[in-house]
């Protein structure tokens, strides 16, 4: 089935400011938003709540399978809850990113998640008229149709640069290294299920290495703004 509304489809690695930009995008527009990591963090939070163990596929597909996950799609609230619970904070410890790449990596649980998120892009599409989708699989196999897919990319140096800033609030020599192993160890392990360092057919790349966060959602815009026109 078509997808409802005007998709922006925006894939990206780790620090490449994909999440941050995709919301002020969003917003900009009057769009839903959807944050497609968030829900793989989520299941890895669930699994982990449930004693699944990451190793046992057939119970990562069954957690999956009846994930009990609500997600809001308002940029301005992109709420995460999971059988009632809010996890948003508890989504971003270090405990889930080192382990969201096992639950990432089972591809059934990939399909099961494409299902859902072509209900929540539709859901979103239908009553704001448009959303603005981020992850790593979404301009290739979530939403390959979308009439934008941009792969949003930065040097390694850059991203570093960023998510020690996050992470450890500077980016000094130290708090750089210690991300370091993060970071390219996630996108070592994400690159084998899913493919975004290189743009598909017909995806344009938006390089923000030598921009700043307004730079970046500019270039954004230009984009979607020249497939609307
Ligand atoms: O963007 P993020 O760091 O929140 O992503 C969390 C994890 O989920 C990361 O390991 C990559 C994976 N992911 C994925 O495999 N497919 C997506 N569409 C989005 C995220």
């Amino acid at each position: 089935a078509q997808l409802s509304g005007f998709v922006v489809a925006i894939d990206g690695p780790s620090g490449s400011g994909k999440s941050s930009v995709s919301k002020q995008v969003a917003r900009t527009l009057d769009f839903g938003y959807l944050d497609t990591g968030a829900m793989y963090r989520a299941l890895t939070w669930w699994c982990l709540e449930e004693g699944v163990d990451l190793a046992d596929e057939a119970a990562v597909i069954d957690a999956a399978e009846a994930f009990p996950l609500t997600i809001g799609t308002d940029p301005d609230a992109p709420t995460v809850e999971v059988a009632g619970h809010d996890v948003a904070a508890d989504i971003r410890e270090t405990r889930i990113s080192t382990q969201v790449s096992a639950v990432a990596g089972v591809i059934p649980v990939r399909e099961i998640m494409r299902r859902l998120q072509r209900r929540l892009i539709s859901e979103a599409g239908a009553s704001r008229g448009g959303v603005v989708a981020e992850g790593r699989d979404i301009t290739t196999v979530v939403a390959p149709d979308a009439p934008v897919r941009i792969l949003l990319t930065a040097s390694e140096e850059a991203r570093l640069a960023r998510r020690s800033k996050e992470l450890h609030g500077h980016d000094g020599a130290e708090a750089v290294a210690a991300t370091r192993s993060q970071i390219v160890d996630r996108d070592k392990a994400d690159s084998a299920v899913s493919q975004f360092t290189v743009a598909a057919d017909g995806v344009t790349t938006v390089d923000t290495s030598d921009l700043d966060f307004d730079g970046s959602v500019a270039a954004v815009l230009q984009v979607v703004a020249a497939a609307r026109a």
